[in-house]
């Protein structure tokens, strides 16, 4: 079994569901309750083993860089100033884990995108995240994959169920249940019009994969919207190669639009520490 290290975090796109807010910084940076998006994927790989990322940036994505990067300046201010805890937990965000940046010139889909990683890939396996769903519950979404993974040395894919009238904003997959337990993925089309779908099992952003796919990615040919699909890939892929399926627990925000990310803040807001019994209060107020 190839081992399972890194992960490449697509993050090049413009945001435009999510103006003006996106306007000047990147999606990513948008904060749930007290961290960026970006952070609450990056810890959630952590927390499935891997170790390196690889952040595919574009134009006007700097502010990830830096925050992931050491200021010394910032650590140095805080030290002097007897403000240890956001001392500890700046310094830990910095030093959390080995980030690596490429460019994604031309925004020429999310199957590009994940092809700019090959060479950093290598001949390993590799995890696909989007920052943008945030999935929230006791056992963090990417580790729910990687234990299938390490398990099987197959690809996973990370799934839900969405009804009729969303089907056709995701890719959409074919299964069959396996004898292991496991759902057994025979195929998948990039966002489907719901009459032609094989079903309402949605690809939900979570993904770990063989190096074949990289192969494969190299062959895909503009697909849906003109663009080149990470799913035309994975249904090449599933040609060849087992590809499971997991059906993610937890509860999935698309927290790239306004609607998703007030819920993810508002769920995530109650369950914190410190903010959940003042959140309460006001929503008790207010219903
Ligand atoms: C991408 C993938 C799609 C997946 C979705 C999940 O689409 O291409 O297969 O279902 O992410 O969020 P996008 O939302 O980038 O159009």
């Amino acid at each position: 079994m190839k081992p399972l290290r890194k992960i490449i975090f697509p993050a090049a796109g413009m945001g435009t569901r999510f103006l003006p807010a996106t306007k000047a910084s990147p999606k990513e940076m948008l904060t749930i309750v007290d961290k960026p998006l970006i952070q609450y994927g990056v810890e959630e790989a952590l927390a499935a083993g891997m170790e390196q990322i690889i952040m595919i940036t574009g134009r006007g994505k700097r502010a990830i860089e830096d925050h992931f990067d050491i200021s010394t300046e910032l650590e140095a201010n805080l030290k002097s100033a007897g403000k240890s805890k956001l001392y500890k937990e700046v310094s830990r965000v910095s030093r959390m884990a080995e980030v690596v940046y490429v460019r994604q010139k031309q925004a020429l889909g999310l199957g590009h995108a994940v092809l700019c990683a090959r060479h950093w890939v290598g001949d390993e396996a590799f995890g696909v995240a989007l920052a943008d769903e945030l999935i929230v519950g006791p056992k963090p979404a990417m580790r729910q994959l990687s234990d299938v993974y390490h398990k099987t040395g197959n690809s996973v894919i990370g799934l839900i169920q969405v009804p009729a009238d969303q089907v056709s904003k995701y890719g959409i997959v074919a299964y069959q249940a396996g004898e292991d337990g496991l759902l057994r993925l025979t195929d998948m089309v990039e966002k489907p019009a719901v009459e032609d779908a094989p079903s309402h099992m949605a690809i939900v952003g979570r993904y770990i994969f063989t190096p074949r796919l990289m192969e494969l990615l190299h062959d895909v040919k503009p697909g849906a919207g003109g663009e080149f699909q990470l799913t035309d890939a994975i249904a090449a892929l599933a040609k060849e190669e087992p590809i499971h399926g997991v059906v993610l627990e937890g509860q999935r925000f698309d927290a790239g639009n306004p609607e998703g990310f007030l819920m993810a803040n508002t769920l995530l807001g109650l369950q914190h520490e410190q903010y959940g019994k003042a959140l309460r209060q006001l929503l008790k107020d207010h219903l």
